[in-house]
């Protein structure tokens, strides 16, 4: 079984207005201009889903949400389903980012219940994992990422199309980076709990890095071990950051 095309993802978090289409569109023309050789995909705030899949449709840039509800419908004041991102476009979605998980208190067992929604909807899921700094300083770093994966991927993502995203907590929006062999060392062991829980199948979903990842550093991190691609906050909010990052892997 061979491995899934390495994947960039953007998330711009709670950034953008309509105005930041352009960079939407800027990346979409740049990707099909010189097809990169990963898959790319833009996850805006879910305001632009809609707009953003109307906008780039048809591109080799894909759209994706940034979290969903478990729930199918119902008096959730505020919360969007899995199946109303899809219907605006999307075709992947984040879910366990840290963000959420530390802000809103989402559980592992949560996660898993919004990756089972997001594939009842045809989504593919990026599930976030990473350790807080306490926890790494605390040598918890590997015990910690892999009881994450094993709790928050639902056995029903057997044989999916689904990635994962290794963010360190430290590292998200502050510049700081792990070094080369942190992150191998923490992929690795994401890679062999993937096979651990789905057999041969775990060997084939890209394990995202993420946590300040830019320009400057995507190469090397993107060339590191088990690295399948890389999920960008601050920098894929600007076109060319991006694209710098696109082209790198
Ligand atoms: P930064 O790239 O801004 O550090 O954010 C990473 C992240 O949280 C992506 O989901």
């Amino acid at each position: 079984m061979s491995s899934a095309r390495p994947l960039v993802a953007g998330n711009w978090k709670m950034n953008g207005l309509a105005v930041s289409l352009d960079e939407a569109r800027a990346v979409a023309a740049a990707v099909d201009a010189h097809p990169p050789a990963c898959r790319v995909a833009l996850c805006p705030p879910s305001t632009l889903v809609h707009r953003m899949a109307e906008v780039i449709g048809g591109t080799g840039v894909e759209v994706g949400g940034q979290d969903c509800r478990a729930e199918q419908s119902g008096a959730f004041t505020g919360d969007v389903s899995a199946e109303m991102l899809a219907e605006a476009g999307a075709e992947l979605v984040i879910l366990g980012h840290s963000e959420r998980r530390a802000g809103y208190g989402e559980t592992d067992a949560l996660v898993a219940a919004k990756a089972e929604a997001a594939l009842r909807a045809g989504l593919e899921p990026i599930i976030c994992v990473g350790e807080t700094l306490t926890q790494r300083e605390a040598g918890e770093t590997l015990a910690v990422v892999t009881g994450q994966v094993k709790g928050s991927l639902p056995k029903a993502l057997a044989g999916k199309a689904f990635a994962v995203a290794y963010e360190p907590v430290w590292a998200i929006g502050t510049g700081l980076t792990p070094t080369l062999e942190q992150i191998e060392e923490v992929h690795v062991a994401i890679r062999a709990t993937l096979v651990e829980l789905f057999g041969e199948a775990g060997k084939v979903p890209p394990i995202l890095y993420g946590g300040s990842v830019k320009p400057s550093n995507a190469g090397e991190i993107l060339k590191a071990r088990e690295v399948g691609g890389a999920l960008v906050g601050g920098a894929s909010l600007k076109a060319t950051d991006f694209l710098g990052i696109v082209t790198a892997a």
